[in-house]
C-alpha cells in the first residue's frame, strides 16, 4: 500500500490529511493527519509527502485536439497526453475532427487502437454526427459514448431533426449558426473573425441544441461558450428542465480584443475572440458558478502553420501544458475562488461525461492527483513545452502557481519534467 499525505481539497474544502492509496490504484481511506493508525502504517510500503503543496483532483480535460491518427505532426497522443500530465490532467476526451473525422465504427476502432499503446493519461474518445446508422454501430459496440456535433455540414443537420438518434449519450455542440457565419480566411485580424462570425452564430446554433434537446430528450451540452447570453440561454434553458450544460475555454477567459495583437495568427480561433465588456461579464458568469465544465480546447498547430498572415493561419490555441497555472492565474487576477474552479475541471466534468470513480478525493475513487505548487510564480517557457504546438499566445505569459507531480490510479506518473512509463487506459466504455 501507498500512503500520500498533504493538504488536500476534500468535500468542498482543503484537509490535511493521510491518504492510503491500494496497490489498484483505488483511494482505501482518508484521515486526519495527527492521528496515527497503526494498524494502515504496518501495511504502508511508500510515503509521498506532498508538504507545502496542494493535492487537487486529477483534472478531466473534456476537450482537446491530439490530431492522431492523420496530422501527428501538429501533435500525437504520446506528445499530448505527456503535456496533459505536466498540467496535472489524468484524464482527457479527444476530439473526432482528424484529417480523416471519426464518424465510423471502422474509423473509430481504429483510431482508439492506434491511440490506446501511446497514451500517458486516460482518455475517451467522441465520435462525430454524420451518419445516424454508423453511430448506431459504435453504441452497440461500445456503449453510448459522447457524440460531437459540427453544424456545418448538411448531413449532420439533417440527423439532426431525425427522431431516431438515441436520447443516451451526450450530444457535445460546437454552436455556431452555419447561416450566419463566413470562412475564416476571409477575416484579416480577429476584430473582422469576431463580425464575420458573431455571438448571434453562437445564441442560433444554441438554439439548434435546445430543439433537439426537447425533441429527443436528451443531454446536450455546449462547448466552448463565448458570451454570456449563451450562458444565460443555457441557464434558462435548464430552469425549463432540459438537461443541458455548457464549458468554456481558458482563451475567451483570459484574452479579449482590446487587449490582443488582433494580427497575430495565434489568438485566431473559433469561436473567436470577443470585446472585453463581453469577456468580463463571462468571467462573472462563471464566478456566480453558471458554467459546468472549464476545458482547454487544445487545438494544436504547427510553428509553420502559425507563422503567417491572419487570414492564412489554421483556427486554433494550444494551452494543455498550462490548464492549471492558468487557472490559478485567473483565480488570483479576477477574484473567482479557486476551489469552484477546481470542481469545473474535475468534479463536474466527471459528472457531466459519466466518467466513474473519478473527479474527487475519495474512498473508492481512484488516486489521480495533481500536486501543485501555489507559491510559484514565473512565465510560461517553450522550451520545457512536451506538446508540439511550441508557438501558443501563453509563450511568455506570466503565471501562478506550477505542477509539481501528477499521480493516475495511484503511480506517479509525472514529476518535475519526468515521466513513468505510459499506462494510459481507455475510459469510454458507457452501456
Ligand atoms: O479554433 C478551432 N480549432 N476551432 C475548432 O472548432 C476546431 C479547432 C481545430 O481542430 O483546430
Ligand atoms: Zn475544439
Amino acid at each position: 500500500m501507498f500512503l500520500i499525505k498533504g493538504l488536500a481539497f476534500i468535500k468542498e474544502s482543503w484537509r490535511r490529511v493521510n491518504i492510503a492509496i491500494s496497490d489498484k490504484g483505488y483511494i482505501v481511506k482518508i484521515w486526519r493527519s495527527h492521528y496515527t493508525n497503526r494498524y494502515l502504517f504496518s501495511q504502508i510500503d511508500m510515503i509521498y509527502d506532498a508538504k507545502e503543496y496542494l493535492i487537487i483532483p486529477g483534472l478531466i480535460d473534456i476537450h482537446v485536439h491530439f490530431r492522431e491518427p492523420g496530422e501527428e505532426y501538429k501533435e500525437d497522443f504520446v506528445s499530448g497526453t505527456k503535456a496533459a500530465l505536466a498540467s496535472g490532467i489524468t484524464i482527457v476526451g479527444d476530439m473526432p475532427n482528424n484529417l480523416r473525422p471519426i464518424t465510423t465504427l471502422e474509423s473509430f476502432e481504429e483510431k482508439l487502437h492506434v491511440v490506446s499503446k501511446r497514451a500517458y493519461t486516460d482518455f475517451f474518445l467522441y465520435a462525430m454526427l454524420d451518419e445516424p446508422e454508423e453511430l448506431s454501430k459504435i453504441f452497440e459496440k461500445f456503449g453510448h459514448i459522447p457524440v460531437k456535433v459540427y453544424l456545418y455540414n448538411k448531413k449532420t443537420l439533417e440527423a439532426l431533426i431525425r427522431r431516431d438518434l438515441p436520447s443516451e449519450p451526450i450530444y457535445v455542440f460546437h454552436a455556431e449558426h452555419p447561416d450566419l457565419i463566413a470562412d475564416h480566411r476571409k477575416a484579416s485580424d480577429a476584430y473582422e473573425l469576431n463580425k464575420l462570425r458573431p455571438i448571434k452564430a453562437e445564441l442560433e446554433g444554441i438554439d439548434i441544441a435546445i430543439k433537439f434537446a426537447m425533441r429527443n430528450r436528451c443531454h446536450v451540452h455546449i462547448t466552448h461558450v463565448t458570451s454570456p447570453e449563451a450562458v444565460a440561454k443555457i441557464v434558462e434553458a435548464r430552469r425549463r428542465g432540459l438537461k443541458i450544460t455548457c464549458d468554456v475555454a481558458p482563451h475567451h477567459l483570459i484574452f479579449f480584443l482590446e487587449k490582443i495583437n488582433p494580427k497575430s495568427p495565434l489568438y485566431k480561433v473559433l469561436p473567436p475572440i470577443r470585446e472585453k465588456e463581453v469577456n468580463h461579464r463571462l468571467l462573472r458568469a462563471l464566478a456566480r458558478g453558471l458554467i459546468d465544465i472549464i476545458a482547454s480546447d487544445h487545438a494544436p498547430h504547427s510553428p509553420d502553420e502559425k507563422s503567417c498572415s491572419f487570414s492564412e493561419a489554421p483556427p486554433g490555441i494550444a494551452s494543455i501544458q498550462f490548464l492549471l497555472p492558468l487557472l490559478y492565474s485567473i483565480s488570483k487576477r479576477m477574484h473567482i475562488d479557486f476551489d469552484l474552479l477546481i470542481k469545473t475541471v474535475s468534479e463536474n466534468p466527471a459528472r457531466i461525461f459519466r466518467v466513474s470513480k473519478r473527479g474527487k478525493i475519495k474512498v473508492g475513487y481512484y488516486a489521480d492527483f495533481a500536486i501543485f505548487d501555489p507559491r510559484y510564480k514565473g512565465t510560461i517557457d517553450p522550451d520545457t513545452f512536451f506538446s508540439k504546438a511550441s508557438l501558443t499566445p501563453y509563450n511568455n505569459f506570466v503565471v501562478k502557481g506550477k505542477v509539481i507531480a501528477t499521480f493516475l490510479r495511484g503511480k506517479l506518473v509525472y514529476e518535475d519534467g519526468i515521466f513513468l512509463d505510459k499506462m494510459g487506459e481507455y475510459v469510454g466504455n458507457i452501456k
